[in-house]
């Protein structure tokens, strides 16, 4: 990349000392805690003195009220519905930029101006291609294997088999990865290479779709859908994959396995996993007991979702941090309007899914925990109208998020934070002798060796 678009300083956040007190009832000890006041969002409280001043941990399981540091790429207001890159809105990226600009934006903080915008296309376009050993891995990989294992399998060998050291190149090389192996579960034998003459979503269809000429012919409005679903999927703050590929930037690891890392995160159901489930539920929908009405179907799926004997979920609903509306959807349920029409697409499982959508609505246990339809709810069927199928779809959020999870994890270094390393609240047995196998006989445990010790400072 050239050397004119430099990082932007580290990030610093304004401090009001000891602006809470924590009171240790027990030890009869008052504590002073510095609030951290970040620019949008919730005050933050220091608790980073808590374990060497005062020997104690933080306890917050799942992170629910744990800021994992300072990020000054995206900004969520779960309770507003409002998602921002950089200080601009997600509709306004997705109404007017491209993936390129916002993937720009991202690592750098800014818009770029158009010369920043072309060397960087240029730089990304360049770098795109992969060395032999993934080309191998791919062209032999099982078409029927688990897609997200897979993808993981060829970012962990591009990882095995890369020196490039210039951490932005993943996010082309993720694309000619993810578009080949897409190929390879059509059947199509030829793995095709990137083109840095086109633009990237059009590259991305292209390799994805050709003919094993390299033949393909663009529709404008399909590379238009690819770039915006891209945008909405390129960046979401400290979610559950970007935390796994920070921690592992953390250890010192190289962007290509911090991505493997982050590709194994997203494939879970509750995380990107969840745009295959939706269309997976909405065929359930369409195909099983079509002896009673859709009406009658929905709501047995809403009871299912209720009822808490059952581990159902109503899959692309509810959001950790989005307790009102997530925008990403807001914009995909009109997009998806537009798309279908534009390729002339009748698919019935919109309908489904909207009458799924207002059946939620409706219903006192969706609206009381404030559970709304995600981004993955409606991006399955814009993605089939792209005629991807739905084990592809997490593989293309993929796609389009390794350019938060690279800016993410620069973000760390630049800031050079330490290796992240959380305590835990020991619960298990305390230290107590071994027992020889043939004295065990049926008891398996052991008596304590001693009473529990003071704090454990390793
Ligand atoms: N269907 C039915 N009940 C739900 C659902 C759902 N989809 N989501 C949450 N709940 C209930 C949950 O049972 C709990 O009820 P109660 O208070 O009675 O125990 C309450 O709502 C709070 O849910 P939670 O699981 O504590 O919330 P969380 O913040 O830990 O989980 C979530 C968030 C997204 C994992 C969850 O809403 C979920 O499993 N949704 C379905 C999977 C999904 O669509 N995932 C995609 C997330 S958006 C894309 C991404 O960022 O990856």
């Amino acid at each position: 990349m050239p050397e004119k678009n430099t990082q932007r300083g580290a990030n610093t956040v304004a401090r009001q000392p000891a602006r809470f007190k924590l009171i240790d009832t027990v030890r009869k000890e008052e504590i002073s805690l510095d609030g951290l006041q970040p620019t949008q969002g919730l005050t933050s409280i220091d608790v980073s003195p808590l374990r060497p001043t005062f020997q104690m941990n933080a306890f917050d399981p799942a992170y629910k009220s744990t800021s994992m540091g300072l990020s000054s790429k995206t900004f969520i207001d779960g309770e507003q519905g409002i998602l921002t890159h950089g200080g601009y809105r997600i509709e306004d990226l997705t109404d007017n930029s491209n993936f390129m600009e916002v993937t720009y934006l991202l690592r750098e903080g800014e818009l770029p101006t158009a010369t920043q915008l072309a060397d960087f296309k240029q730089d990304i376009g360049e770098n795109a291609n992969v060395p032999p050993e993934v080309r191998d891995y791919i062209k032999s990989s099982n078409p029927k294997a688990k897609p997200m294992a897979t993808l993981a399998a060829a970012v962990s060998t591009l990882a095995a088999n890369t020196n490039d050291e210039n951490p932005h190149h993943i996010i082309g090389q993720m694309s000619t990865i993810v578009a080949n192996l897409i190929r390879r579960q059509q059947g199509k034998e030829a793995f095709l290479p990137s083109n840095p003459d086109l633009d990237f979503a059009e590259n991305f269809l292209r390799m994805a779709f050709a003919d094993d000429n390299g033949h393909y012919d663009a529709n404008p409005a399909i590379v238009e859908a690819m770039d915006k679903l891209l945008i909405l999927h390129a960046d979401h703050e400290q979610n559950a994959s970007t935390t796994n590929v920070r921690n592992t930037r953390s250890a010192g690891s190289t962007m290509a396995e911090c991505i493997a890392a982050g590709v194994n995160t997203l494939s879970g159901p509750l995380h990107g996993g969840a745009n295959q489930a939706v269309l997976e539920q909405l065929e359930m929908l369409a195909t099983a007991d079509t002896f009673l009405p859709l009406e009658t179907r929905i709501e047995r799926i809403i009871a299912r979702a209720k009822d808490k004997d059952d581990d159902f979920r109503l899959m692309g609903f509810g959001h950790r941090v989005y307790k009102n509306r997530d925008p990403r959807a807001m914009v995909l349920k009109k997009f998806v309007d537009s798309v279908l029409a534009e390729l002339d697409v009748d698919d019935p499982r919109l309908e489904t899914a909207r009458r799924v959508e207002k059946a939620a609505a409706k219903d006192e246990y969706f609206t009381s925990r404030g559970l709304y339809p995600n981004v993955d709810f409606y991006s399955g069927i814009i993605m089939s109208a792209l005629e991807l199928e739905p084990r592809q779809f997490t593989m293309i959020f993929a796609a389009g998020r390794v350019a938060g999870w690279e800016a993410q994890a620069e973000e760390l270094n630049r800031d050079k934070m330490a290796i992240a390393r959380p305590r835990q609240t020991y619960v298990g047995p305390t230290e107590r002798p071994y027992i020889a196998i043939e004295q065990r006989g049926e008891h398996n445990g052991g008596p304590a060796l001693e009473e529990p010790k003071e704090l454990n400072q390793s």
